[in-house]
């Protein structure tokens, strides 16, 4: 059971990644992402998630160290967007080396290829088994990926496993098949759009299970992803929310609640398909 924020997952490395992060995509380099960073490490977050496509890791980076927090205490995790994966090994380690220049970093916690490149994602592999020998990454994986996807990149010749597959998960969304593709690897999963990008407070089960708990429907999802140890990394621009999605450790969810939640999948995504996507 999830007892507090400090709370971590142990990865198939033997590392560790704190289960609450914060996600940074459409935070605007500058000052939104720097604020909503700083409030974030103040109200007790311990990792961070950015992506050299959401273009704001200097700020992410120069929030980090304004914070005063040892780096030691800080999981920073970063990914490789689709352009350079298609470049191959070299554009993988540059764009590698890019990131930590933005983030102000000589090693990222977690390095992630963003979305599958079907042709592509083992050469890409290849590049981020040597960063991670390197010591660039502290710990690697993928992101997107599908059973089919995670079938093709572990082959013979792989020497390290991905230790996470970033994935679309909420309530609507709970690729069973997936979780069993990755729990079969002891490959972590981590939940993005864990608030199914804002809309959570839509669900009259959310809300009704809320209600019974004091508590708000954003408070109930992050509190499922926890109890379901899926790393959970919600966005937020606004303070009170920020707070809001880490104060997530005074309460349990009831085998029925998490029943209840655990049925309402749909399959539907807010975001692309990683089989069908054009970026
Ligand atoms: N690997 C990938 O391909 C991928 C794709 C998408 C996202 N991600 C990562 O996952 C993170 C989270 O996903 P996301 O940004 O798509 O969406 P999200 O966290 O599901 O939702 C963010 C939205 O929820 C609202 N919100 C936050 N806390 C709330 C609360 N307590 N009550 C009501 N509304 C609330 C935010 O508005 P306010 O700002 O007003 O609070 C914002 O509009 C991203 O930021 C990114 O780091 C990764």
């Amino acid at each position: 059971m999830p007892l507090s924020i400090r709370d971590t997952l142990q990865l198939n490395s033997g590392r560790h990644i704190p289960l609450l992060g914060f996600g940074t995509w459409k935070l605007k380099d500058g000052a939104q992402v720097k604020e909503a960073v700083a409030t974030a490490l103040k109200v007790g977050y311990r990792h961070i998630d950015t992506a050299s496509i959401y273009d704001n890791e200097r700020g992410v980076g120069q929030a980090i160290r304004d914070s005063g927090l040892p780096r030691s205490e800080v999981f920073v995790t970063t990914k490789i967007w689709t352009d350079d994966i298609r470049k191959g090994r070299s554009g993988v380690i540059e764009a590698c080396h890019d990131s930590l220049e933005r983030l102000g970093l000589s090693q990222v916690d977690l390095l992630l290829l963003h979305w599958p490149i079907v042709g592509k994602d083992r050469e890409a592999w290849k590049a981020l088994e040597q960063l991670y020998h390197e010591g660039k990454a502290r710990s690697i994986g993928v992101s997107n990926y599908l059973p089919h996807h995670l079938d093709a990149l572990i082959q013979p010749g792989v020497s390290v496993l991905p230790m996470v597959n970033q994935i679309e998960f909420h309530p609507y969304l709970l690729q069973p098949a997936l979780a069993a593709a990755c729990r079969k690897r002891g490959i972590a999963r981590q939940a993005w759009s864990p608030l199914m990008q804002g809309h959570i407070n839509e669900v009259p089960e959310i809300v009704e299970i809320a209600k019974q708990h004091g508590k708000t429907p954003a408070q109930i999802v992050l509190h499922w992803d926890l109890q379901h140890q899926v790393v959970t990394i919600p966005r937020s621009s606004t303070p009170k929310h920020i707070a809001e999605n880490a104060a997530l450790f005074d309460f349990e969810l009831s085998p029925a609640d998490i029943a209840v939640l655990d049925q309402l999948d749909r399959r539907q995504r807010f975001g692309p398909d990683p089989d069908h996507f054009d970026f």
